[in-house]
């Protein structure tokens, strides 16, 4: 049930000239209860009524013909005032989270429409460092949230596994690397040998000729250059798998820049016939003056191609391929002007799905304290981040809770849900500091905050049970909601309520840290129930009155948690 619009199917006999849906879309929630449950401003309505607001409220309360959802209306200041019937409310509120459980919050707004979603897309033969997390842990609540909007998503790991530094990193390995070293310390070998051949050639510049060459075999499909190259990408997948897997992240496809080295031949053609190209001192490029952005190199004087043309390519490959409504790309803020000239490039070329490409740009992520910068590099490997997550949170637990079963499996659910709460818990495009004061504080506005308030209210299922199981099986009929009229239980109802609303904000700005804020508010609210009343009483009416709350509440947290990809332990 959606209030506002009942409240807009209410008034547009009033307000003619006006659809149902503008009236909703006026229709706020008032910060302060006294002023409402809802509250319709009537001051844009003032010009078109030719009326001052609070005659057009006035107006509204007089010709209020009631709904059971609403229990009184007010005029105040130019805001005509809504209060809900509490009881009919509870009811309501209540029976839709304990019918739809797991689906609770979803929608169909996407009729099985199809968005391919760019994320993570870690360099090959690079550390995966904390920046990456970021696009990871982004890209992946979109996935979640679009489909529990209703859309089928393709999440593509765009892997960075071409370009001329492969060239580089075949020189240096051919000139300073050994097999086993590479074998024993992964990426890290590979990055000091990329390292050294910068070293090297700012000394012996004619390395990177030999790089640029060895790229170009590359491209043109040399046996030695592709086996090694081969052997790189492998060694770097087994890194990021394991960092994955950890997050608990899944693609459906990996097809990074080197799937497209067959199918870019053909997209430079089309640019030559669309007469896009234009050549300058032996590169191609097309030119963006007009549009104020430097030029879009597509290929090089040696003949290579670029990030440009790679994009480009991807995305007519996707288009056939996935028939997207949207494709979607999570990167750094830094990348925002190569995706405005490689998107300008796709319209240029006369394609009408120009518009359907979605840059989704975030915030760069700082350490605070030099501590955490643990090698001499200045990047913070993640792998290293979540394990001394893990490690801390199970110190807390060994204080806290020293008797818990599962100890380990709790420990990687919190220390890794903390560190991907905290990356989503402000506006993706700000920039964050890491800290992990902030990031463990089971207090504050946290991944253990929330994923502790849920384990709360499993607890009290439990206890209710005598700690079989945390089922809750009466049905929303047999409640007595008038019971839930105070103000904890209808400020947690109302929580519970705007989920579904707050999921799909988050889908349509593309911004899930609308997710992660709503569920700490809801934690909040849960909190100041779980303190004010208590659950457990004998009386049978209100006890399971509050249990079904407490039942709507666990089932409403795990569901949110899981769109921004992090678990939900029933104990810790
Ligand atoms: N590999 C790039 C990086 O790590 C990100 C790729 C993003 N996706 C894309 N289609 N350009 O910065």
């Amino acid at each position: 049930m959606n209030y506002k619009n009942i409240l807009a199917s209410q008034l547009i006999a009033q307000l003619e000239g006006i659809t149902e849906e503008a009236i909703a879309e006026l229709i706020e929630y008032p910060p302060n209860p006294q002023m409402g449950d809802l509250s319709m401003p009537c001051f844009k309505l003032s010009k078109q009524f030719r009326k001052a607001p609070q005659a057009i409220a006035e107006e509204l309360k007089q010709n209020w013909q009631g709904h059971p959802a609403f229990q009184r209306v007010e005029a105040v200041s130019g805001y005509f005032n809504v209060f809900l019937e509490p009881a009919y409310f509870a009811k309501n509120v209540l029976g839709e989270v304990l019918e739809q459980r797991e689906r609770y919050g979803a929608q169909n707004i996407g009729q099985g429409r199809n968005i391919a979603i760019d994320y993570s897309s870690p360099n090959i033969a690079k550390a995966f460092h904390i920046g990456h997390l970021r696009t990871t842990m982004i890209g992946n609540a979109i996935y979640k949230i679009f489909e529990f909007l209703g859309y089928n998503c393709i999440g593509i790991n765009h892997l960075g596994d071409w370009g001329t530094q492969f060239g580089k990193l075949i020189v240096a390995y051919k000139m300073w690397g050994d097999k086993s070293v590479v074998e024993a310390d992964g990426i890290d070998e590979l990055q000091r040998l990329y390292v050294k051949f910068h070293d090297e050639a700012d000394v012996k510049p004619e390395l990177e000729d030999e790089a640029r060459a060895w790229f170009v075999k590359l491209e043109q499909g040399d046996e030695d250059a592709l086996q090694l190259w081969k052997w790189f990408v492998e060694i770097s997948l087994k890194e990021f798998q394991k960092i994955y897997d950890l997050l608990g992240v899944k693609f459906d496809s990996y097809a990074g820049e080197s799937f497209y080295n067959d199918k870019m031949a053909a997209v430079v053609d089309e640019l030559k016939q669309k007469n896009l190209l234009e050549e300058d001192e032996g590169a191609l490029l097309v030119r963006l003056d007009d549009y104020n952005m430097p030029p879009a190199l597509m290929i090089k004087k040696d003949g290579g191609t670029l990030y440009h043309t790679r994009d480009v390519t991807a995305a007519i490959y996707r288009k056939n391929t996935y028939d997207f409504d949207k494709c979607i790309y999570v990167t750094d803020a830094g990348q925002s002007l190569h995706f405005q000239q490689w998107f300008k490039v796709i319209e240029l070329m006369g394609y009408p799905w120009a518009n359907q490409l979605v840059h989704v740009p975030f915030g760069k992520v700082s350490l605070e304290g030099a501590k955490l910068s643990t090698r001499k590099g200045n990047v913070i490997r993640l792998e290293e981040l979540l394990t001394q997550s893990i490690d801390k949170i199970r110190d807390i637990i060994n204080e806290k809770n020293p008797n818990l079963e599962n100890k380990d499996e709790v420990a990687r659910q919190v220390g890794v849900g903390a560190i991907i709460f905290n990356d989503l818990s402000n506006n993706r495009i700000k920039d964050i500091v890491f800290s992990w004061e902030v990031a463990l504080n089971f207090e504050g506005e946290t991944g253990p905050y929330v994923q502790y308030t849920h384990a709360r209210a499993c607890s009290v299922l439990r206890k209710a049970n005598d700690g079989a199981s945390i089922e809750f099986d009466v049905q929303p009929e047999q409640l007595d909601a008038s019971l839930l009229n105070n103000v904890e239980a209808q400020g947690l109802l109302k929580q519970l309520y705007l989920f579904k609303e707050r999921v799909e904000q988050a889908g349509m700005k593309l911004e899930p840290s609308i997710v992660s804020r709503y569920l700490v508010d809801l934690a909040q609210s849960f909190n100041r129930f779980y303190h004010e009343c208590p659950i457990l009483v004998d009386d049978a009416a209100l006890r399971q009155a509050r249990l079904a709350l407490v039942k709507s509440t666990h089932i409403t947290l795990r569901n949110g948690l899981a769109l921004i990809g992090i678990e939900a332990p029933e104990k810790m």
